[in-house]
């Protein structure tokens, strides 16, 4: 599983980047995954949560099986996500 907030205009975060960039070799076949996103909609329009669907499809080329629809936060998670955010867990169990 992912947790990740976007960087830049649509950016990795700096901290994941190394993680992100090494994911093309791994061979995940046969394992779950999992990405949650957080971004800003109306600032970053055309790049909301862009790093959390960046993840979802190198996690897709490992051969990894998505557990669970890629949550997207709006900013700071709320009373509200945490709801998702179960949902998100459950199923990825
Ligand atoms: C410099 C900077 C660049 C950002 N770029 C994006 C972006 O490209 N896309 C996006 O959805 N959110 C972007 N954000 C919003 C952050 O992802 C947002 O602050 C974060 O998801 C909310 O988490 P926080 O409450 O920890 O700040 C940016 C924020 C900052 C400060």
């Amino acid at each position: 599983m992912v947790a990740t907030y976007t960087d830049g205009d649509g950016e990795i975060p700096f901290n994941l980047q190394e993680f992100y960039e090494e994911l093309p070799e791994i061979d995940l076949s046969g394992k779950v995954f999992g990405v949650v996103g957080s971004g800003d909609s109306e600032l970053y329009p055309d790049a909301f949560c862009q790093a959390a669907i960046d993840f979802e499809k190198a996690f897709e080329a490992t051969g990894a099986t998505k557990g669970a629809d890629t949550v997207k936060i709006e900013n700071a998670a709320e009373d509200d996500d945490i709801d998702t955010l179960k949902a998100f867990v459950a199923a990825l169990l």
